[in-house]
């Protein structure tokens, strides 16, 4: 199968099209974002060359972390997903992701397809049922995945290292080897106690899967992993989960629930279904049976690779559905050079992205380093800034405004006659079929080259042809006019060809160009005594200090975030995995130190908080201000032991809305924890508001 074949038959394919399903238990961050970017340009180029393509996703709503998440916020796990799915779907809409159905994984078309290609799976023989020996809370009642045991490290005696890995030396070790290991949900420690579990006989499909991840679906990249592990041997999977969990029961057990990842990549047809119950031109049996001659695709992380190139794969073909046409893995974003981190700050949430820097900067640069390859690529605030402003505004967005005023204010707004060029406007047009196929095989940073060494042909164009000079005598007005009309022209092309990185950009040109639409193949003809409507600015320039702001509330919001988790009283809690924060913290320049602003502060009143364990809330008295804080220092202090007494604050700490309500601040503490912790300042003079050097 070759996935660039189609680009110049003009036959309308029918595409369904996926991205990897966000977990419901955190924000979308700019390394989410990659994958839908790409995901998002390769469907509207789709689109644009007249498919049907369509595209669905969900959250990933099921899995331990969710459910403990909820528990801590005093909701139900229904409530957490239904807000996060809210916030998911605000942060995909600003950044013009365009799916065709938003869908969560805890929905009836799930439910559904989950039981019955488990029922199918398990009358075909696929199913074995065994006891295991698993970790186990006694007080909380509840088997403990990897990643909620911590304990010391087997190798070089690390503390605080999770059930699997230790982030200080590197070793992997299972969960029966760590030492003196607790459970991070209670802090009891874990029994062993056995269980019944349901596995999927991933063996039998052995020689379905060597063919298939040799039959063109997966990048060689990937198929030569996958060879790895063929090598290693591919062993049942464990697809249960003890109550309680949240998730689906298995069908004909009291107290089993399908694992997360069982149901998560069936979250994408039942997106599907649930997308086609909407609408009568769509029929979900044409996708999903087994000889459908429609194509599926999905965008995924290099992480997860093996449950899309494995695991579904042979889910699908064991219950008698079609196999995805292929599997799109991509690589990692990092920042600055280095891998995301919560301690380096660069741990960047779409919204505060968004809260600063226009979406399509972002499409824009990720569309310049993206390859068909799975290799990481690096967002770098000084190339960001340098490519964005080169090539959108200095080269793109320049074509435009040099040749819109004067057609608009001596032409009346039209466009010359004829096309005075119409060898250079060919060039241009041509140049789309190589462009396509560029996008087709997601060779977008190519793409992009070749775009931008177009709108330099286009620059160099009118820099020659001097229209401003032209313009000054009456017998060369009509040249001038030719050469800014030509030039909006190879605008238009070079705007078409942007359209699937820049939506919102090629709205807007449309709206001044003054056309209907902006297909692939609407360009073929250039524009001749054609009115223009009046130019507005298409894009300004990335501004270091919108960059600078989005980093100092990136850093203010981890911040908070970790107080919080130390405070225990998290308004998000720890995500175990990557999320984690790094173990060592880089340095911080003196100036960044010098930015901390800290006050004296009185404390007028401080109260219990409802529910909460650790929490006190203070009110403060900066001097004719007053700021509520909520502070984890019930172990140490009652709250009339602080009434009236005077503390140290934090004054220029970002507000940060917690369970309880919103924190305005921070107190600055002593000691251990527990009941050795100081908060008091002495009581030596200092007034409230006084900085504190
Ligand atoms: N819920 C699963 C996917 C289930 S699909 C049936 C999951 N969720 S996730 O929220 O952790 O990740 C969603 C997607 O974002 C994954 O494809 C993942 O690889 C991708 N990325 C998460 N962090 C990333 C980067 N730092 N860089 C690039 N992509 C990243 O996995
Ligand atoms: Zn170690």
């Amino acid at each position: 199968m070759s996935t660039a074949s189609n680009t110049s038959t003009p036959a309308r394919r029918k595409i369904l099209v996926t991205s990897a399903l966000p977990y419901a238990n955190g924000a979308i961050h700019l390394g989410h974002m990659v994958e839908y970017i790409q995901t998002d340009i390769w469907v509207r180029f789709q689109k644009m060359r007249g498919h049907q393509c369509l595209y669905v996703c969900a959250d990933d709503a099921h899995g331990t972390p969710i459910m403990l998440r909820a528990e801590r916020e005093g909701i139900t796990p229904e409530e957490l997903i239904a807000r996060v799915k809210k916030e998911h779907e605000a942060d995909f809409a600003a950044f013009a992701i365009g799916f065709d159905n938003y869908h969560s994984t805890h929905s009836e078309e799930n439910r559904e397809l989950a039981e019955s290609i488990y029922l199918r799976l398990k009358e075909a023989g696929h199913i074995a049922v065994r006891t295991i020996k698993q970790a186990y809370d006694p007080v909380k009642e509840m088997f403990l995945p990897d990643r909620f045991l911590k304990g010391e490290c087997p190798r070089c005696g690390a503390k605080d290292q999770y059930g699997d890995n230790c982030e200080v030396c590197g070793a992997t070790y299972s969960t029966a080897e760590l030492k003196n290991p607790v459970s991070v949900v209670s802090g009891a420690t874990p029994v062993e106690k056995e269980s019944e579990h349901y596995f999927f006989k991933l063996p039998d499909f052995e020689a379905m899967l060597r063919d298939w991840t040799h039959g063109g679906h997966l990048q060689a990249e990937v198929a030569n992993k996958l060879d790895e592990w063929f090598e290693a041997g591919l062993q049942e999977w464990d697809i249960s989960r003890d109550a309680p969990y949240f998730g689906f029961r298995i069908p004909g057990t009291q107290d089993k629930y399908f694992y997360v990842w069982l149901d998560a990549p069936m979250g994408y047809f039942a997106s599907f279904k649930n997308l086609c119950a909407h609408r009568d031109d769509l029929d979900f049996d044409e996708y999903t049976r087994p000889d459908s001659d429609t194509e599926l695709y999905h965008f995924i992380g290099k992480d997860i690779i093996y449950f899309h190139a494995l695991f579904w794969p042979a889910v699908l073909h064991g219950a008698g559905l079609r196999t995805p046409t292929a599997i799109f893995a991509h690589g990692f974003l990092t920042v600055n050079g280095q891998k995301m981190s919560k301690s380096r700050g660069t741990f960047i949430n779409a919204r505060a992205y968004l809260d600063h820097l226009n979406p399509e900067y972002l499409r824009y640069y990720f569309a310049a380093k993206l390859t068909s390859r799975i290799d990481d690529l690096d967002l770098s605030f000084d190339d960001f800034t340098a490519r964005v402003n080169a090539d959108l505004v200095g080269k793109m967005v320049n074509i435009a405004s040099r040749c819109a005023g004067y057609i608009s204010k001596k032409c009346d707004g039209l466009l010359s006659a004829t096309c005075s060029e119409p060898e250079l406007y060919q060039r241009f047009v041509d140049a789309g079929e190589q462009i396509a196929e560029l996008y087709e095989k997601r060779e977008f940073s190519h793409a992009m080259r070749e775009i931008m060494a177009l709108a330099d042909v286009a620059n160099q164009y009118i820099d020659e042809q001097k229209p401003w000079v032209l313009a000054k005598s009456e017998d060369s007005a009509q040249q001038a006019q030719d050469v800014y009309s030509t030039g909006l022209n190879l605008f238009r092309v070079l705007m078409t060809w942007l359209k699937p990185v820049l939506p919102a950009m090629a709205g807007q040109a449309q709206d001044f160009l003054n056309i209907g639409s902006m297909d692939w193949h609407d360009c073929d003809k250039p524009l001749t005594h054609h009115r223009i409507d009046r130019f507005k600015p298409l894009m300004t320039r990335v501004e270091q200090e919108k960059i600078d702001a989005m980093l100092a509330q990136t850093r203010s919001e981890l911040a908070a975030h970790a107080a919080a988790e130390a405070a225990g009283e998290g308004g998000e809690a720890a995500e175990p995995g990557p999320l984690q924060a790094d173990p060592i913290s880089d340095t911080i320049g003196f100036d960044d130190f010098a930015r901390i602003d800290l006050r004296i502060a009185r404390i007028q009143k401080a109260e219990h908080v409802d529910g909460a364990d650790k929490l006190l809330r203070l009110t403060l008295d900066l001097g004719g201000e007053t700021r509520n804080v909520f502070a984890g220092i019930k172990s140490a202090y009652a709250p009339e032991d602080l009434e009236g007494k005077l503390t140290v604050m934090v004054a220029n700490l970002a507000p940060r809305k917690m369970r309880f309500g919103v924190s305005e601040g921070m107190v600055l503490a002593a000691g251990p924890g527990g009941e050795a912790l100081w908060i008091l300042h002495p009581d030596d003079g200092a007034q409230p508001g006084m900085r504190v050097k």
